[in-house]
């Protein structure tokens, strides 16, 4: 479906009424250039759920002034093949004018955690990811919707969402896909030359040696000692709550997120892992 029209026809033909003994419906927001992560998201959609929609949208409000929106990967004919495999029932496909009115004004706002560790080198990012996410979800009506723990702090803002504004749709993590050598997947590494894709290797390796120590200040120095060692600009070290992202304290136990971006070259990457402290 590439509209709303299409969209109301496909959710009647496939029985999405609504009513007692309808299907439910799981939804898996992308921007293409879809790759095994992606995948494993439909498959744990469809475990969720009797249907699976995927969104196709590269989101313009989400990028900012000199980010990659023009050079982002666009990939739709391999999109839909690779869909149409993991039998995916309903694909969401819009143009940025059916989704955004030339005269729109509201939006989400993504609060405090919206401006600190990825929103703080990415000013405005998550409320464009929020205010397309809610516009996916009030257009789509999915039961429940999946994101994978590879963007961590997008996913926790998402059921910070859903959470402060009673969206009625439950909120799935998936694990992070990583290729064999330990580089998470991400449609982004294909703007990698074969040298920089090597040098991306010390992200996941950083994140290893991170997660090897005990206390916050000595996971955090052994992942930025990898980092520094590395031809690549740091952005971010930071061991952060799960569901806030501020983060942890010397004292913290339980669960962490240890989270990192770096540029390679003119390539942004992002990786995490999580932690539990004793
Ligand atoms: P995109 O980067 O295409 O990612 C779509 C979904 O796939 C996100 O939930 C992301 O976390 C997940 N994903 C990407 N790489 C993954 C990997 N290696 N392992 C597991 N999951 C992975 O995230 C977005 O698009 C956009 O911000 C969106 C939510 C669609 C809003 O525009």
């Amino acid at each position: 479906a590439r509209d709303r029209r299409e969209l109301a026809e496909a959710r009647t033909k496939l029985g999405l009424t609504g009513g007692p003994g309808a299907p439910t419906l799981a939804l898996v927001p992308t921007m293409g250039a879809l790759h095994e992560g992606h995948l494993s998201l439909v498959r744990l959609a469809k475990k969720h759920a009797d249907l699976v929609a995927v969104s196709i949208f590269v989101n313009p409000l989400q990028f900012g002034p000199g980010e990659d929106f023009d050079r982002y990967p666009r990939t739709f004919e391999a999109d839909v093949a690779a869909c149409r495999a993991e039998g995916v029932d309903l694909i969401f496909a819009p143009s940025a004018d059916v989704m955004y009115p030339p005269d729109r004004q509201v939006g989400v706002s993504s609060g405090r955690m919206g401006t600190i560790v990825e929103g703080h080198f990415r000013p405005g990012h998550f409320d464009g990811v929020l205010t397309v996410v809610l516009k996916l979800f009030n257009l789509i009506r999915p039961d429940v919707a999946v994101f994978g723990q590879k963007d961590a702090q997008q996913l926790a803002m998402i059921r910070r969402m859903v959470a402060d504004l009673d969206v009625p749709v439950r909120i799935v993590g998936a694990p992070i896909v990583r290729e064999p050598d330990g580089l998470a997947m991400s449609s982004r590494n294909r703007y990698l030359s074969p040298e920089e894709r090597e040098i991306a290797l010390a992200l996941s390796r950083a994140l290893r040696e991170g997660a090897a120590r005990r206390t916050p200040s000595e996971i955090v120095a052994a992942t930025r000692a990898v980092l520094d060692a590395a031809p690549l600009q740091v952005d971010y070290v930071v061991l952060a709550d799960p569901a806030t992202f501020e983060e942890v304290g010397e004292d913290h136990a339980g669960e962490a997120v240890l989270a990192v971006a770096a540029r390679v070259g003119t390539t942004r990457l992002i990786d995490n892992v999580t932690v539990t402290l004793p």
